[in-house]
């Protein structure tokens, strides 16, 4: 951790997560991975280091974009601290040695986008070598971007002497022990559009879940698999296999896999369609799925209700439309109300907690989505996996 190492008088360079959303304008639509960030950089100022922040912000595909320039979130970051953040024109080069060697301890310096370079996601050596000559240590708070292997994190490790950061600190603390030892009964909420996404993740969850509430257009595809007539709602003909092994494995495991008994429907994925609710095994012709319904919110209510600890990743329709919302914010407001651990994957279910202000009543929201979804599919993250443990 950042608190094993001595950072006083030192140049830090810390790699934190700072793509973030940007509008038209480019103006942030959601900070939450910039305040997440905040508790590192406050603590390495306040131990006198130089702090030298690197990121990426969208995929420029190694050209320099100016709409997707890391400016607005400097201007961003300056005005949390309440200091002055300065905006470097590039992540490398002469003359951004020259005015980080003047870097006085306290002070704060935001890299241009890393990827605004090829030699980032290739983890180019060179490139990873001028990174690592800006400064003394390396710090790795960006756990979104931990399960990619690029110059900036991995490389960068490989060179310096390196920590995590607390956000990252923190999010294992949820993700990987908490997880990895859940208080039981341990329920997993799954949603979203694809099983393929998640076969890794629901075949790991099974090891340790009680139960797996299934949400989402993905329940479509167990479905099929079970020989139910679906509409024309979402599903995956090559993975109706696949679904289908996944219900015998959770027999054998004695886990208790909870598909939705009713669904709303609509001919259309629009906002101003007819809809209606109907059973599951009543689902016409030229209409299709788009949430789950009210008897299958209270279903999940009472299991969310006798669990200890609930993760969940993924919604359970399509919540961007108001009149499919409904299960995915009830759900929410259930975690929320909920007494027991709630941890809740990066991605739309973060997005979704947040758009209705729950935010701070779960126990933890990561702030990773493909990170989150690798970590909890019991992958090693390439981010974190070359930061050595410490001893003792
Ligand atoms: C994310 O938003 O998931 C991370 O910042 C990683 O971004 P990427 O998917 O473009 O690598």
């Amino acid at each position: 951790s950042v608190n094993d190492i001595e950072v006083s008088n030192k140049k830090v360079l810390v790699r934190v997560d700072f793509n973030v959303p940007l509008d038209a304008e480019q103006k942030i639509n959601n900070d939450k991975r910039i305040k997440s960030a905040l508790p590192t950089i406050k603590y390495l100022i306040d131990h006198h280091a130089s702090v030298i922040l690197l990121s990426h912000l969208g995929r420029p595909k190694g050209k320099v974009v100016p709409e997707l320039s890391l400016e607005p979130v400097a201007k961003h970051l300056s005005k949390l601290l309440g200091e002055n953040v300065i905006m470097m024109n590039d992540c490398i080069g002469k003359r951004v040695n020259e005015d980080i060697g003047r870097m006085k301890p306290g002070e704060i310096v935001l890299l241009e986008n890393t990827r605004f370079h090829p030699e980032e996601k290739k983890n180019d050596p060179e490139f990873a070598k001028q990174l690592a000559s800006l400064g003394d240590i390396f710090i790795n708070d960006a756990f979104g971007t931990a399960h990619r292997a690029h110059a900036s994190n991995v490389g960068l490790a490989n060179i310096l002497p390196s920590a995590i950061g607390f956000l990252v600190e923190k999010e294992l603390k949820y993700l990987k022990q908490q997880l990895g030892d859940p208080q039981k009964p341990f329920t997993a909420i799954f949603g979203g559009v694809k099983v393929s996404g998640k076969i890794e993740l629901i075949k790991e969850v099974m090891k340790k879940a009680d139960n797996i509430l299934i949400g989402g257009a993905m329940m479509f595809t167990f479905y099929k698999a079970l020989g139910y007539s679906v509409g024309k709602s979402l599903v995956e003909e090559d993975k109706l296999e696949l679904a289908k092994n996944l219900l015998e494995l959770s027999k054998k495991k004695g886990v208790d896999i909870v598909l939705p008994v009713d669904t709303v429907i609509a001919k259309e994925p629009q906002k101003n369609a007819e809809f209606k609710t109907v059973s599951v095994e009543k689902i016409p012709n030229g209409w299709m799925g788009l949430d789950i319904g009210e008897k299958t919110i209270k279903k999940f209510k009472r299991i969310i209700n006798e669990s200890k600890t609930v993760v969940w990743n993924g919604p359970m329709g399509m919540f961007e439309i108001d009149n499919f919302a409904h299960g995915t914010y009830s759900v929410a407001q259930t975690l929320a109300d909920f007494d027991g651990i709630t941890i809740i994957g990066g991605g739309d279910s973060a997005a979704a907690v947040e758009k209705i202000g729950l935010e701070n009543r779960m126990t933890h929201i990561s702030t990773g989505g493909g990170a989150s979804l690798e970590m909890l599919a019991g992958k090693e993250l390439p981010g974190i996996a070359v930061i050595p443990e410490r001893n003792g």
